[in-house]
This record gives structure tokens, C-alpha cells and sequence, in this order.
């Protein structure tokens, strides 16, 4: 199966769909040269369902997967069992704290202001193509950095700059992407010798550590030099609510401490970042082939914000932005027709027998394909492939809900999405400042499809032209 696992890279994530509705919904992939590569791949909702929820134990990350992610460290997204519980139940906490979401709307909302609408403004002006997609990148790593270690990187302006540490980490996505290709063996050959990718991995991984440790170096000096009393006034930004736990302070500023913030901070900038921007990018892209969904949000925006054509834009609190249904299901349907997260791998801990009747042994390895699971007819209908936003809406108007083993963009069960709520008021706050001021115009001929990567990356950008709707 390699050789035409290596011939449809290119297109792998429909080539897997197709090939997974061949099959009813469950193939073995065999490497017959290396049996450790060998694995199932399952795009059967009940399946879903049942791994990532109903024997949601039995199916954990499996050791291989956490060697591959070892710059993530011992942080969330790379834990099983009682340090994962302990590190969600303490995220849980401070992601639901009021505080931290108005925290979020004043990080994001500035960031527009500040510095998204003036670049685009300029961008218009200049009549200069550009490409959103890298746009949205850099608009995401600035806000998770202010969000997570409450430092602001700039990295979104008109000069485009490219820092140390933001090449360091997209270095170090695509090693982690590289090391998911090769057998185990070669890269750590490369990485014993070290020679190839694995040395531009340490590199990055080194030159990306002396960031994050600087950042909290000087957050927890600037922690113990305040009285207790103002800790609640300082800055809402993740690290520093880390920090405030008591059982961090106490740890004081010995090592301990300081490996588990920084493998925090680096899972949560990986988490929300490229996530975030690879959705909006593909939104946009839908926005601007489906020009009647574009004028649908602005007709609502303008009913339900009551706000007129000629008024400046102003950015919107939560609630507000909860009443806008219909972006909401726009959003909803980009993120189905693209999972930014298209596969999410597990191993079986034990024996078990799966709802489709399929016996697995233990340490097998499971490739739940999220992507194919929202691209099938038996649960979309027969206009599956289309973008329809209007799918999401009930008779009555409102939003309608769809359970997360069908609508699996954000995972399932104990372990989906931390950062689902967050996702969607930054997408809102972004969707209506650009639909506002801005038309999004493709550039003809501009090639568009997935590329191989960790994240859903498109392989050549989002190139377009932006021109003003309202000055
Ligand atoms: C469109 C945006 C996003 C999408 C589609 C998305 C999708 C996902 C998916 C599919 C998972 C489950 C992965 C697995 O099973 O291992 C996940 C986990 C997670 N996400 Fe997101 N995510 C997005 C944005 C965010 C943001 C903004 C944050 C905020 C920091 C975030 C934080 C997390 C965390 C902490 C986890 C790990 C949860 C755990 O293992 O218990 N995500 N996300």
C-alpha cells in the first residue's frame, strides 16, 4: 500500500476518504517492510464515537506518537492518564475563568484594530496581491503569544519580519511532520548522529526554548515582586495564571517549575495558533467562491448588530457575537469541509472489539480520519461536498446541533478541544471586522488544495486581492 500511499500524497486526504467509503469505513495499512508502521485507519463515526468517548480509557496516545511530538514535551497534548487529567482539569479552570475570556476579547480586538484592519487597508491601497493564509498565521502566533505568555511578538506587519523564534517554530512543525513520514529508525539515526532534519530540529527546539524561558524568567520576577494583593490586576495572560496556582508558586522558581510552564506555554501556542489561522484561511477562501454567503453575513451583521452602512466599525462583546446564527453556521461548515486537525491517531491499550466488528489487539495503532468522517454522504447528504452554511440552521431559525462524532473538527469526548469557545470568538471578531471594511477577491488561477502537514495548511497559499467596501 506505500507505493500509492507515496503516488496520492498530493490528494491523500480524499484519496483516504474515497478509499475508506470503498471499504465501509475501516482499512488495514500494511508497510510490509517495517510492521511498527503498520496501522488501522477508520472513518466510521460509531467507531469514533466509541474510542474517543465510550471506551474513551482504552484508547490513549500511543508511545511512538509522543516520541514524534517530543518538543511538546510532557505538556497536555502529549500526555495520557493522570498527568493529562490533572494538567486539563487545571487548564479547564483558568480557560472558564470570566476574567480570562474578557482577557481574550481585549487581546483580540486590539490586535484587529491595531493592527489587522490598518494592514489590510494598506494592502488595498497598494492594490498588491497578497497571501491570507500567511496573513492569518501571523495575526494567530501574535495573539497566542499575548495570550499565553502576555508578550507580543508584532509579527503581523507591513514588513512581514521573520524572528528567530517564529522560524524556529515552524521549523520545528516540520520536522515533527517529517518524523511522522520516515520509519522511526532513520530519523533517530539523524537525530543520534546528528545529521539532516534532526539537527535543524535541535537548533530551532533550542533557539524557541530561549524565548519561552526568557518570557518566564521575567513573568515570575515580575509575579513575586507584586503584592498579593494586585496579583489580581495584573495581566490575565495564561502563564501568569499558571503561576497564581498555588501549587507553581510554591515551586518557586527552581526547574521544576519552569519545564512545566514552558511545556504549557509551547502547547498552547502550538494548539491555538497555526489551528486558528488555517481555519480562517479556508473561510475566507469559501467566502470568497460562495459571494452570496459573504452578503448573507453582512445582511445579518447589519439586522442584528443594528449597525448602518455608513457607521465605523466597532468590535462587538460576546454576546452580541452570539447572536450572529448564520456566521456561526458558516464558520461551522468551513471547519467541516476542512478539519484543520484531519487525523488524530490512537493506540488500542487492550484487546478490544470495535463497533463495526472489528477485533483489535493491543498496541494496535488507530488513525481516526476526521476529515472523511465530514465528507460523508450517510451523514452530510448527497450535497456533502458543497459549502452550505444553511445545513447548520433549523425551520425555527436557530443553530442546530451536531453531536462531535459527526462533527468531529474538534475532536470527541474527555479529550476534544480546550479551546472550541475561543476559537469561535476569535474567528467572529476577525470574520466581521474583514466582511465589514473588506472584499476578498481570489486571484484567477491561484491553485488551492491541502498540503501534506500537521495542520491543514493550503500547499500554495491563499494568494488574493483586497479591495475596500466602505471607507
Ligand atoms: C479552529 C481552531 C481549532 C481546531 C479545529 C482545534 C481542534 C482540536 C482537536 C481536533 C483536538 C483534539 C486532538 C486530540 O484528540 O488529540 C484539540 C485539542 C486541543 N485544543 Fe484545539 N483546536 C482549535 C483551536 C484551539 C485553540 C484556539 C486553543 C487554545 C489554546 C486550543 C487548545 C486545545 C488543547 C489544549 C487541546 C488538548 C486537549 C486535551 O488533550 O485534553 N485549540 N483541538
Amino acid at each position: 500500500m506505500l507505493s500509492g500511499l507515496f503516488r496520492n500524497a498530493s490528494h491523500m486526504y480524499d484519496c483516504t476518504s474515497r478509499v475508506l467509503q470503498h471499504y465501509g469505513g475501516i482499512v488495514e495499512v500494511k508497510v510490509l517492510w517495517c510492521t511498527s508502521m503498520n496501522f488501522l485507519i477508520t472513518s466510521d463515526p460509531m467507531n469514533a464515537d466509541y474510542m474517543l468517548s465510550k471506551n474513551f480509557p482504552n484508547y490513549e496516545k500511543r508511545s511512538e506518537i509522543r516520541e514524534i511530538l517530543e518538543p511538546l514535551g510532557d505538556g497536555i497534548i502529549n500526555s495520557d492518564s493522570n498527568w493529562w487529567a490533572y494538567q486539563r482539569k487545571m487548564m479547564h479552570s483558568i480557560i472558564k475563568n470570566s476574567k480570562f475570556e474578557l482577557f481574550l476579547m481585549k487581546v483580540v480586538q486590539q490586535k484587529v484594530v491595531t493592527s489587522l484592519i490598518p494592514l489590510l487597508n494598506h494592502i488595498s491601497k497598494s492594490e498588491i496581491e497578497v497571501d491570507l493564509q500567511e496573513v492569518f498565521k501571523r495575526f494567530t502566533f501574535d495573539n497566542s503569544c499575548l495570550m499565553v505568555l502576555g508578550f507580543d511578538p508584532i509579527s503581523l506587519s507591513v514588513e512581514f519580519p521573520k524572528r528567530t523564534y517564529e522560524k524556529a517554530f515552524d521549523e520545528i512543525e516540520e520536522a515533527i511532520l517529517y518524523r511522522h513520514i520516515v520509519p522511526n529508525w532513520c530519523w533517530k539515526l539523524q537525530r543520534w548522529l546528528p545529521i539532516g532534519k534532526e539537527k535543524k530540529l535541535r537548533k530551532a527546539w533550542d533557539a524557541f526554548d530561549r524565548f519561552l524561558n526568557q518570557c518566564i524568567a521575567s513573568k515570575l520576577e515580575e509575579l513575586l515582586s507584586r503584592e498579593k494583593t494586585h496579583l489580581e490586576e495584573a495581566k490575565f495572560n495564561l502563564l501568569t495564571a499558571y503561576m497564581m496556582l498555588g501549587e507553581i508558586v510554591n515551586m518557586g522558581v527552581c526547574s521544576k517549575s519552569n519545564k512545566f510552564l514552558r511545556c504549557t506555554a509551547f502547547n498552547l501556542i502550538a494548539a491555538g495558533s497555526d489551528t486558528l489561522g488555517s481555519g480562517l484561511a479556508w473561510f475566507f477562501r469559501l467566502i470568497a467562491t460562495h459571494p452570496f454567503v459573504d452578503m448573507k453575513i453582512l445582511k445579518e451583521m447589519k439586522e442584528k448588530l443594528m449597525v448602518k452602512d455608513d457607521k465605523k466599525w466597532e468590535c462587538f462583546g460576546i454576546q452580541e457575537l452570539g447572536t450572529l446564527v448564520y456566521l456561526h453556521a458558516a464558520l461551522c461548515e468551513a471547519l467541516r469541509l476542512y478539519p484543520v486537525v484531519a487525523f488524530d491517531p490512537r493506540t488500542a491499550v487492550k484487546a478490544n472489539i470495535l463497533p463495526s466488528g472489528h477485533r483489535i489487539s493491543a498496541n494496535t495503532p488507530i488513525i481516526i480520519s476526521l476529515y472523511a468522517i465530514e465528507r460523508m454522504e450517510e451523514i452530510w447528504g448527497e450535497d456533502c461536498m458543497q459549502y452550505k452554511p444553511e445545513r447548520w440552521i433549523s425551520e425555527q431559525g436557530g443553530l442546530i446541533i451536531v453531536p462531535s462524532y459527526k462533527f468531529t473538527t474538534f475532536g470527541g469526548g474527555p479529550r476534544s478541544c480546550l479551546g472550541k469557545a475561543m476559537a469561535f470568538i476569535q474567528m467572529k471578531i476577525v470574520a466581521t471586522s474583514i466582511i465589514w471594511y473588506f472584499h476578498v477577491e481570489m486571484i484567477e488561477g491561484h491553485p488551492v488544495s491541502p498540503s501534506v502537514s500537521v495542520v491543514l495548511h493550503m500547499k500554495h497559499g491563499l494568494k488574493v486581492r483586497i479591495t475596500k467596501r466602505r471607507v
